[in-house]
């Protein structure tokens, strides 16, 4: 058992047992706005409630000259509205920036009450979040705050994907992950400009099926993500904690952005973010279990009894691993409605 002065120190890289696992709390969307645009801060009051997560943006797309003014509006909003259920986070800017240090200062010092976890973007490796955790200790220490503040890691870089393991296990403050595709498309130089999601170029193209090259063909689209995603979520599960997937450009194509999300679902990840309040829906949809498949899943719990063995449902075997896949849904479904 790891004592309470355990959770400020960041533990050794690979160390290997799951950590702890995130007590729940609903985070299907993780709904981003700027603090610093009036039009926005005003909507705040009423999103809270409607979306699981808020998220005070001072990162990529606030206008360097914004920063202090976003940074500000989000200290006068946390303390001004009243967020009942729904969760209040942060993404602070990147560490190699100038703004990194008084976002925490005034953040933690200011609000570190109100917040519940501060995403971190462009995480490179589990040194990023070493630094993080340190310096939160201090200022939490400073502000006498007594619960600590959860770290969420972007992953957004080629380094970080090659860390992400470590990254996951880099410390007990660590709440989870999320995919962040345009900065980890151009860190990869991968040639896509979309924000998330597909691309019509890349495919699978089926076998000819006469004499011509041309005869018979059909195309999919593959997805980009999958592999970066599933490679995310085998590290936030080994380390206990959450994988979502990240933010979905193109707000008009609600169609593409429910398939990417419902692939991250599949998956394993338990949400997304929403750049817009139809994403909140998409995400409060997909991220749900479907009321069919929690009802086939106690189904089988149930014929399965004592959980061991094979029984034959509506024809499809059932076992004790196909018991483990159904409690996946009926837990999810029970703690969403609790
Ligand atoms: C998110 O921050 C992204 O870069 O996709
Ligand atoms: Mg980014």
């Amino acid at each position: 058992m790891r004592s309470p002065k355990d959770f400020f120190r960041p533990l050794a890289v690979g160390a290997p047992e799951p950590l702890r696992q995130i007590p729940f709390r609903p985070s299907r969307m993780i709904h981003f706005f700027d603090p610093g645009n009036e039009k926005m801060a005003a909507k705040v009051p009423d999103m809270a409630g409607k979306a699981d997560v808020l998220l005070g943006n001072l990162e990529d797309a606030i206008q360097a000259d914004r920063k202090e003014a976003a940074r500000n509006g989000l200290v006068r909003i946390a303390r001004e509205v009243d967020f009942g259920d729904t969760q209040l986070w942060t993404r602070v800017n990147s560490l190699d920036s100038p703004w990194v240090l008084d976002d925490l200062l005034t953040l933690v010092t200011a609000i570190g009450d109100k917040l519940d976890v501060i995403m971190v973007p462009k995480v490179e490796g589990p040194e990023d979040i070493h630094y993080v955790d340190r310096l939160l200790a201090q200022l939490e220490a400073r502000a006498g705050l007594t619960e600590p503040l959860l770290v969420h890691a972007i992953l957004e870089t080629a380094s970080g994907v090659a860390n992400v393991e470590e990254i996951a296990l880099a410390s007990p403050r660590m709440q989870g992950i999320s995919l962040g595709p345009a900065d980890l498309a151009a860190s990869r130089r991968m040639k896509t400009t979309r924000v998330g999601g597909g691309h019509p170029g890349y495919l699978v193209r089926t076998d000819p099926v006469g004499d011509s090259i041309e005869d018979g063909r059909t195309t999919y689209q593959q997805d980009l993500w999958h592999y970066t995603v599933a490679r995310m979520v085998d590290a936030c599960v080994a380390a206990g904690i959450l994988p979502y997937y990240g933010p979905f450009g193109d707000i008009r194509d609600v169609v593409a952005c429910e398939d990417q999300f419902r692939n991250a679902y599949l998956l394993g990840c338990v949400g997304a973010w929403s750049l817009h309040p139809k994403q909140i829906e998409i995400a409060r949809r997909v991220f749900s279990p479907e009321a069919s498949e929690v009802v086939w899943a106690r189904r089988v719990i149930e014929a399965m009894g004592d959980g061991t063995g094979a029984v034959m449902l509506d024809g499809k075997m059932q076992d004790d691993a196909t018991v483990k896949q159904c409690q996946v849904i009926v837990a999810l479904a029970d703690d969403l409605a609790a």
